[in-house]
């Protein structure tokens, strides 16, 4: 059975769909040429793993062609959000390149995200289903609350666990979630498994190396974002907690792995794998989309 992303990547059809999609999202980011659209491009070159368009492949019902342009608005979404979220967290390093913003200025990441949010919801209005526009509306409105969310618990280490799982929901489950339902599988699945990327990619913020993960490990704590990890060390180590509140970092990561803070918010994010897990039943890709619950989790990128 398929574990990780690259076995289940071998599912027939997918390298065909993952092809035609990367060639109509170069063509999107090129329609309307100009500094925007050379930053985009660069963005979109520089890869990623692909896996919300991959959820929409997945999540086809027996029967119907996966939706390609369904596919390339939830990328888009996903690369807009991140160009901006870079600036948010002043982060320089992405996919293994420098940012956007840090090349470019944040002026011109700031467009960029807009121009590609904009080519999303145009891939997506073309096929003329509303319905479908309004998901992806949806998701993106929560995204951008994630990311408000985030902003009002910054250097607050009394964040509570609920607050943080509420801000994974909303910057990251419901993109998965949309991915799901435009592509006309379950919903409370893709929110599920969101949630378990995201504890995964807050874990990875503090053990991931750079070569596998293509960001720089420490970004969360040095911008004060109380991600689980950080939360639960935090609670054990007043060190931690002092970093965590916009103190001194030095030596702090290693006391986060220390206090096995790791281990625990890896548990947490099995919780909802399994979680995710329980919601199918009888998909055309069941196998897969169980193997993704395990493989969002155990990643090192
Ligand atoms: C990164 O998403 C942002 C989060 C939601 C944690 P991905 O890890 O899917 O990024 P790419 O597309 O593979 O670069
Ligand atoms: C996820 O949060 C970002 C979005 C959903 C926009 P992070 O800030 O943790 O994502 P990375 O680590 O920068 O990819
Ligand atoms: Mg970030
Ligand atoms: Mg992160």
């Amino acid at each position: 059975m398929a574990t990780t992303l690259a076995d289940i990547r071998a599912v027939p059809g997918l390298d065909d769909y993952l092809d035609a999609l990367e060639e109509r999202l170069a063509r999107t980011v090129a329609t309307h040429p100009g500094l925007v659209a050379a930053v985009g491009n660069e963005a979109l070159a520089a890869g990623g793993k692909r896996l919300r368009p991959t959820l929409v492949f997945l999540s086809a019902p027996p029967g119907r062609e996966p939706s390609l342009a369904a596919g390339v608005a939830v990328e888009l979404v996903h690369m807009a959000t991140l160009v901006h979220d870079d600036l948010i967290d002043r982060a320089h390093f992405r996919r293994g390149k420098a940012a956007a913003w840090s090349i470019y200025g944040p002026a011109a990441a700031r467009a960029t995200g807009d121009y590609l949010f904009a080519r999303a919801f145009s891939e997506l209005s073309a096929t003329g289903d509303a319905a479908a526009v309004e998901i992806l509306a949806d998701a993106t409105l929560a995204l951008a609350r994630g990311e408000a969310l985030q902003r009002t618990q910054t250097n607050d280490p009394a964040t509570t666990v609920e607050a943080y799982l509420e801000r994974c929901a909303l910057k990251t489950g419901k993109l998965f979630e949309a991915a799901c339902r435009l592509g006309g599988g379950s919903g409370e699945y893709g929110l599920a498994l969101g949630i378990a990327f995201q504890i995964a990619d807050d874990v990875l913020d503090c053990s991931g190396a750079t070569i596998e993960t293509g960001k720089i490990a420490g970004t969360d704590l040095r911008d004060g974002t109380p991600t689980l990890p950080l939360l639960l060390a935090a609670q054990q180590d007043a060190v931690v907690r002092a970093a965590l509140a916009g103190g001194p970092m030095d030596g702090a990561l290693v006391r986060v792995a220390a206090t096995g803070a790791l281990d625990e918010a890896r548990r947490v994010a099995l919780d909802y794998a399994r979680q995710a897990r329980g919601r199918l039943d009888g998909e055309l890709h069941r196998d897969e989309l169980e193997a993704l619950t395990h493989a969002v989790v155990d990643r090192e990128r």
